[in-house]
């Protein structure tokens, strides 16, 4: 697949996509969001991917939506972007393969939004965080109020959605919109390293506990106590239960193969 908006890299199992539109902060237009949801799909579905690093070329991960074609849509064509974006950003949040995002940089708007639908955020010192959709008149459109309530807590997100100030990658840390903040040269090998360690264990296993963190938030511990036990269930049926169990019985490393 040749991407124009982006790049797409696969080494050692790990799918990086950088969003690459540095001269404009890799604000997100429609091409780029097309081209997000093209990469995901094709990092979900080749076999030689186990997880994905997202992050951004130049001094950006991604400066939000990209102001300039705003302001000419009406409002249903406004909607209609919000929604596309919407569901691209769900490919990345419901992928069965873990996903990084590698803040480099700014992730305002859209960014923000985009690193969120992310299963893990790591930063760099240079990592800056916001929504200030509300300067411009908007909300956010791609999931951001709805997220940020979520990672952070509703009074938090208030304030940050209804300020729409930047906050540095110590203060994102803090308030646990980001997992961890590492020196700019190691921002990338923290995340490979981190993937490395998760594509160790079980396929089928990573895959469970990300589809239930993800319907932990939409909807209710019972229910979600239900599908945990019936992905329990299922799991335990599978050759990689077997041979996870097995290897600890014998002492050696499992050889997990994703059945
Ligand atoms: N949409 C379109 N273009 C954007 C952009 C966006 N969201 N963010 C940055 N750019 C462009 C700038 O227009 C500029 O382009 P130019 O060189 O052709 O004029 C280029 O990226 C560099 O940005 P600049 O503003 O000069 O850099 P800076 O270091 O002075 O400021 C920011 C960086 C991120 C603080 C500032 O660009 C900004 O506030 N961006 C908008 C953030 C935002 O509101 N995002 C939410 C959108 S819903």
């Amino acid at each position: 697949m040749t991407y124009t908006t982006l790049t797409f890299d696969v080494a050692d199992r790990i799918a990086t996509i950088t969003v690459n539109r540095p001269d404009k902060l890799n604000a997100l237009n429609a091409d780029v969001i097309r081209e997000l949801g093209l990469a995901i799909d094709e990092a979900r579905s080749r076999d030689d991917v186990g997880g994905v690093i997202l992050t951004g070329a130049g001094r950006a991960f991604v400066a939000g939506a990209d102001i300039s074609g705003l302001a000419a849509r009406t409002p249903v064509q406004a909607h209609a972007l919000a929604r596309a974006g919407q569901v691209v950003f769900s490919k990345f949040e419901s992928s069965p393969k873990p996903v990084i995002a590698a803040v480099n940089g700014f992730a305002l708007g859209g960014g923000c939004e985009l690193a969120m639908s992310c299963h893990l955020r790591i930063a760099s010192e240079f990592g800056k965080f916001g929504q200030p959709e509300v300067k411009l008149g908007l909300v956010p459109g791609y999931g951001g109020t709805q997220r940020l309530v979520h990672l952070v807590g509703k009074g938090r997100a208030l304030e940050l959605l209804l300020v729409g100030g930047i906050i540095d990658a110590a203060e994102a840390y803090r308030i646990g919109l980001v997992n961890r903040v590492v020196p700019a040269a190691e921002l990338i090998s923290t995340a490979r390293a981190l993937l490395t360690s998760m594509l160790a264990n079980a396929p089928l296993a990573l895959a469970g506990c990300i589809e239930l963190a993800n319907a932990a938030w939409e909807i209710g511990p019972a229910e979600g106590q239900v599908m945990e036990a019936a992905r329990f269930g299922v799991l335990g049926a599978s050759s990689d239960m077997r041979e996870g169990t097995a290897a600890f019985l014998e002492k050696r490393t499992p050889n997990f193969t994703g059945a």
